[in-house]
């Protein structure tokens, strides 16, 4: 399937796969990646974005935020930190508790690892309910950092995820319904 996102960039997802059990609706960005150029282009619209704002770290999602976050960590000069699930993370951590469409789960972070005063991007690859983005600036939240805006490559917006995020921007590049 071919996708035009708002800024003129073109996305290429593979098919959609219908989780017949449970109706989850699943967009794959690792067609995204096999396109060196698409993959550059993706990483500079969110560079270009948060480039000279002062963001002092990029806290990444566990697994996909794990694949847009450094690159654009490396570009600004921020910090990266790995948001993971539970018990990846080898030191002290703090946790929080989410809600998702197919039960619960639980993200953490490293004590230490973001500080107060830190100003944060929360980056992933998708927003769907919005119950992960949630969760990830709690965590930055309960340390004291500020969350500068979260950012994403897909939104479902017919599951209203922006919602639930408190009011806190939300920076998407493709709408997929
Ligand atoms: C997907 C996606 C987001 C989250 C969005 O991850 O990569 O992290 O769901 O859903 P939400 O907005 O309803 O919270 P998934 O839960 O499939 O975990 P994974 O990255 O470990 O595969």
């Amino acid at each position: 399937a071919s996708m035009q996102g708002p800024n003129e960039v073109p996305f290429r997802f593979g098919p959609p796969v219908a989780v017949t059990t449970c109706s989850i609706m699943f967009q794959d960005i690792t067609t995204l990646l096999l396109d060196p150029q698409a993959f550059r282009d993706t990483i500079d619209l969110f560079v270009e974005r948060y480039k000279g704002k002062n963001i002092s770290v990029v806290a990444g999602i566990e697994a996909r935020g794990f694949i847009f976050g450094p690159p654009i960590a490396l570009a600004i000069g921020a910090k990266f930190v790995p948001l993971r699930k539970p018990k990846k993370l080898p030191g002290e951590v703090i946790s929080e508790e989410y809600v998702l469409e197919y039960g619960r789960d639980c993200l953490q972070m490293h004590v230490g690892a973001v500080e107060p005063g830190d100003r944060a991007l929360v980056v992933d690859d998708l927003i769907a309910t919005g119950g992960t983005l949630c969760a990830a600036m709690n965590l930055l939240e309960r340390v004291g950092a500020q969350v500068v805006e979260c950012a994403c490559v897909i939104e479902l917006p017919d599951l209203k995820g922006r919602e639930r995020l408190h009011g806190k921007p939300l920076y998407v590049l493709v709408e997929s319904h």
